[in-house]
């Protein structure tokens, strides 16, 4: 069992950072990703409610199918047209996504 996992994100300027995540914390991606500083907002704290943790998968990897919260906050939050469109406070780090490849959402923007 592996008990790290690396991620690629793309941040809004197109730089790609590589971060390692633990998957035996209960982390989801979104806690994941602001433990190694990257600039994504998550203004609810992870409830679904703001969509300012939104990622695009840009990898194969197979994700966790979206709740009912997720799709609802997507939509409203007119980002649910964009492919591959996701909350990453919804997505457990989990031992499969090693290798993860995602994108930043322009909500995740904070100058925005
Ligand atoms: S942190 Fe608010 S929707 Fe994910």
């Amino acid at each position: 069992m592996k008990d790290m996992i690396t991620i690629h994100v793309e941040d809004l300027n197109g730089t790609v950072h590589t971060v390692e995540a633990p998957t035996d914390m209960g982390l989801s991606l979104m806690e994941a990703m602001k433990a190694n500083e990257l600039p994504v907002k998550a203004m609810c704290g992870g409830m679904a409610m703001c969509a300012s943790c939104n990622i695009i998968l840009q990898s194969d990897h197979e994700l966790p199918e979206m709740g009912e919260d997720e799709e609802a906050m997507l939509d409203e939050a007119m980002v649910l047209d964009v492919p591959n469109s996701r909350l990453s406070c919804q997505i457990p780090v989990t031992e499969n996504l090693d290798g993860l490849r995602v994108k930043l959402g322009y909500l995740t923007d904070p100058e925005a």
